[in-house]
């Protein structure tokens, strides 16, 4: 049944996009298309849902619908649906639920946080029963969605050409660029956001050592930690993430007392991202460790019982204070998340370019840098530098031996390690700022100690080695028992 809206002023029947979910990115998805002119409706089997988005869109020409052949018949042909549901088995009950309702050529969109073999299973599937499947990232937030998310589409390009001008009109923009583009085929959409999201998890990691070092190690109090923040935010640092951990630095309880932060928990949940995209790295061979600490440090902070109890067992371990002379310390430290960002993005990039060869996405490394410029929640100044660097030459194959990002990196390497040896000497946790620090250290390291594996492998399990100037592979009989 069709909620009415007597101010809608465009008739159904005549709907260009349809959204199947109205969560609130669903919603604002829906209501931000509607501002650019097009004809949209959306469906929910709950009427709160729908009365929701017809309140929000009222005068704006979004259709509601509880009922699912309403909300198809109300859409012109060729059908686009996206749906806006959990990602796992709700995405498959959705399309099963809409197909004996669509005709052959209709396109169905997943726009959730699919994981990209379901989306390459569904693409295969809806292919072979003649129905066009986009699997697209949606980055932003409920915020962005809103107003201009970073759209990360893949799958049938031909589907893809049909919705760009929506997509484009809905999309952040940047320097007049719209942070959308069709990435490749299949799944490639939902493994860019994936990636996406993995460089998300080590970057908020980041930004949580920071906290830890400014508020336990260098005894900063709230107020000073906000204007940290915020001047960072204000050069080369500049990111949505900076720009939000700012605003929660500012952020008052409900009497105005204190910050709801320290209210907060230190328990962080996670949906999964994450940690799928440390699995496919592990899968593919390709050392992203920044994502997988930051991945382990978040399940660890559900284990809050255990960490209280080795908490009161080592409190009074050995530690030295953090010295020498504040500002200049700020500066370091500056430099060093400045090095440990850079590591992170590289790391994203580098399992973006395996992932292109082993699943032939064919990804344009310049382009996913760019529309990640805006709208996604890791937007941030340095992408500018990613683009460039990728831009110049699309065959880099790794960020850090491009010419302007290694220059920049080298001026900062010392003060990453004045920064991760003063963390250790006191005693502090900063994860994402050691283990970036030592993947440089073993990245930059010509002559690693893996002979010694080679050689204990070949030990104990008789696995074999190789040798540095003789072809082949070879056993040693290394002791006579
Ligand atoms: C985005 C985010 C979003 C993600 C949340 C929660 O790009 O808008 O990545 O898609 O779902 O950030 O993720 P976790 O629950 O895994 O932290």
């Amino acid at each position: 049944m069709k909620e009415g809206n007597e101010n809608n002023i465009k008739d159904d029947k005549e709907n260009v996009f349809g959204i199947y979910g109205l969560g609130a990115m669903g919603r604002n998805l829906l209501l931000n298309m509607a501002d650019h002119d097009f004809a949209v409706a959306g469906y929910n089997r709950h009427n709160d849902k729908v009365a929701l988005l017809m309140e929000e869109g009222k005068g704006n020409g979004v259709n509601g619908y509880t009922e699912l052949p309403d909300f198809i018949g109300s859409l012109t042909s060729p059908r686009v649906i996206m749906l806006m549901v959990t990602a796992g088995k709700a995405v498959d009950e959705a399309i099963t639920g809409m197909l004996p309702l669509l005709e052959k050529g209709d396109i169905i969109i997943d726009g959730g946080n699919s994981h990209f073999t379901d989306t390459a299973r569904r693409c295969q599937e809806l292919e072979e029963k003649g129905f066009h499947f986009i699997g697209m990232g949606v980055s932003g937030g409920e915020e962005g969605a809103r107003n201009g998310p970073s759209l990360m589409p893949g799958g049938d390009e031909q589907a893809y050409m049909h919705v760009e001008p929506i997509l484009q009109a809905i999309a952040a923009e940047v320097d007049g660029e719209r942070c959308v583009t069709f990435l490749g085929a299949g799944a490639a959409g939902h493994f860019v956001k994936m990636v996406h999201n993995g460089i998300e998890y080590a970057l908020m990691q980041l930004i949580a050592d920071t906290f830890e070092i400014l508020k336990k190690g260098l005894r900063k109090n709230d107020d000073e930690i906000q204007k940290i923040f915020s001047e960072w935010n204000k050069g080369r640092l500049q990111s949505y993430l900076i720009e939000i951990t700012a605003a929660i630095f500012s952020f008052k309880n409900v009497d105005s007392s204190h910050l709801l932060l320290q209210d907060i928990k230190d328990e962080a949940k996670a949906k999964g991202t994450g940690k799928w995209t440390s699995q496919v790295a592990m899968d593919l061979g390709l050392p992203i460790p920044v994502i997988d600490t930051a991945v382990a440090m978040r399940d660890l902070t559900k284990f809050k019982s255990l960490r209280t109890k080795a908490a009161a067992i080592y409190a009074n371990a050995p530690r030295e204070q953090l010295t020498g002379n504040p500002v200049k310390y700020l500066e370091t430290l500056e430099q060093a998340f400045y090095f440990s960002m850079v590591i992170i993005y590289a790391q994203g990039m580098h399992l973006l370019s395996q992932a292109s060869d082993t699943y032939e996405y064919k990804f344009e490394l310049d382009q996913i840098a760019k529309i990640w410029r805006g709208g996604c929640i890791i937007r941030s100044a340095f992408l500018e530098d990613i683009f460039s660097a990728f831009h110049a030459n699309a065959q880099l194959e790794h960020l850090l031996l491009d010419e302007a990002v290694q220059s920049k990196l080298k001026s900062s390497i010392p003060c990453i390690r004045t920064v991760v040896s003063d963390a250790s000497k006191f005693g502090l946790s900063v994860p994402a700022y050691a283990a970036s620090l030592s993947y440089f250290d073993a990245f930059r390291n010509e002559q690693m100690p893996a002979n010694l594996i080679q050689a204990q492998r070949d030990f104990f399990g008789a696995h074999t080695y190789e040798l540095i100037d003789k072809e082949g592979v070879f056993h040693t009989k290394w002791s006579s028992v």
